[in-house]
């Protein structure tokens, strides 16, 4: 690498660190008892994922991943903040560090870590400062899940306006032609791609058609009008039987008259807006009773993540990836819903200029897309310094969701970003994306 190219690098990174800093100390600029409640079994106390974020940056920038070198907390300490050790639901149990001690704890921290990056040496990898603001911005999305899930007076606001949608998307397609196209990315391309989105390797892909957009709670809303919810010829048998066993009745957040609640305020369902907080199981059964309903999207299905990512970055006159799905442009508000700011999804038809080469768009933000992939390494996976960010997940109970939220960071997000979560998870800002095979229902 040149020397330039270093410089270059360390002026992103220095900034990518400091806006995720900026975002999570607001998210975090409540009172104490705001900070130390459990909104959820599924979801840590804000002042947890504060403490947290601190220790992994220590962890993994000041002691280069050994837990035996000393860090800033002291041991006992910092075992309170070890993700696979403590389970979310007893996080507001355990001794925290006050919200006080955890701001100075993160901001000593940091502060470290700045001075290493302002030096960074041969031996340092740049690519580890990006990891940390990856694991920082990921925590933001999950404390906005936290806080969408919080009881009483909204604390957020109602969020940045968003440009308007197009009539005359929801519901169509777009067709992606059959053939081989390049699935992942490598690190010379991409040097802040995780270890799960390497390396490139080429997959053929049979012709598909696509949703232009995401679903929307219209669309959604006409499914549980029409029985979907006591129908298990739409559900798969898992997917039925949580149904059942959790008394899911409709999408979360959503109730029976038309409205739903975000961020504690109860408002009318915009029907043109993606839907949102589903669950694997429920989109499945979506794509179900759209393929026996709707004849022009006979054989609907959830797309494949291959599928999505070359319906996403594909260039098939150049024979190349984007690096997004309209360009190789850094994302802007014209072009994506990003950043956490909206707090919800764009409608449909809001980013015409964001539309990838085949026609898809809202590829990247407003909702992740669930797909129908299982959570597993590409061929040649190697582990990133964070060895157990991704490996440990393959193979398990999971599906991957691409794409991004509104509450992503544009600086972490790619068209080759991975995310996963079990298929019964719906406090995400999980939507739904079609998919179905050409010449006949999918396989
Ligand atoms: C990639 C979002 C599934 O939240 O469990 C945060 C991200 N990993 N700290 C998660 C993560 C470790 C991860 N997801
Ligand atoms: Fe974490």
């Amino acid at each position: 690498m040149t020397e330039s190219r270093r410089a270059d690098l360390r002026d992103v990174l220095a900034r990518n660190l400091t806006g995720a800093r900026d975002r999570t100390l607001l998210l975090t600029d409540h009172d104490e008892p705001e900070l130390l409640r459990q909104h959820s079994p599924l979801l840590s106390p804000l002042v947890w994922d504060l403490a947290h974020i601190g220790q992994q940056e220590d962890l993994w920038l000041l002691r280069h991943g050994d837990p035996r070198r000393e860090g800033l907390l002291p041991a006992g300490v910092e075992a309170l903040y070890d993700a696979f050790t403590q389970p979310r639901a007893v996080r507001s149990r355990l001794p925290l560090l006050p919200p006080v001690e955890a701001r100075s704890f993160c901001r000593e921290v940091r502060g470290r870590v700045l001075d290493r990056l302002e030096r960074l040496g041969s031996d340092d990898d740049p690519f580890d400062f990006a990891m940390v603001v990856s694991h920082e911005q990921q925590h933001d999305e999950t404390m906005l899940q936290a806080l969408n899930l919080r009881t009483g007076p909204p604390l957020l606001g109602l969020g940045e306006p968003l440009p308007g949608g197009r009539p005359g998307v929801a519901g169509t397609s777009v067709l992606v032609p059959g053939g081989p196209f390049v699935l992942g990315v490598d690190a010379a391309d991409e040097p802040f791609s995780l270890d799960n989105e390497r390396p490139a390797h080429v997959v053929d892909v049979p012709a598909f058609r696509i949703g232009r957009v995401p679903v929307t709670n219209a669309e959604y809303a006409a499914f549980v009008a029409d029985g979907g919810y006591s129908d298990p010829r739409w559900w798969s048998a898992r997917g039925w039987t949580h149904r059942q066993e959790a008394g899911l009745e409709r999408p979360q957040f959503w109730s029976a008259h038309g409205t739903r609640t975000r961020f504690g305020d109860v408002e009318q369902l915009p029907p043109d807006e993606p839907v949102q907080h589903v669950t694997y199981f429920e989109a499945e059964a979506y794509a179900a009773w759209v393929a026996a309903v709707d004849p022009a999207w006979a054989g609907a299905r959830l797309p494949t993540e291959a599928e999505w990512e070359k319906a996403a970055v594909w260039d098939p006159a150049t024979g190349r990836r984007r690096r997004f799905p309209w360009g190789s442009a850094e994302p802007t508000p014209a072009l994506a819903n990003l950043g956490g700011g909206a707090l919800r999804p764009a409608p449909v038809g809001a980013y015409p200029a964001g539309a990838s080469t085949y026609g898809a768009e809202q590829l990247m933000g407003d909702v992740w897309e669930w797909t129908s992939s299982p959570f597993q390494p590409w061929p040649g996976f190697r582990p990133m310094l964070y060895a157990d960010y991704s490996a440990p997940f393959f193979g398990g109970d999971y599906r991957v969701l691409r794409g991004g939220s509104w509450a992503v960071a544009a600086s972490i997000l790619r068209p080759s970003f991975r995310n996963w979560d079990h298929p019964i998870r719906r406090q995400v800002f999980s939507g739904i994306r079609l998919a179905c095979s050409i010449g006949g229902p999918a396989a």
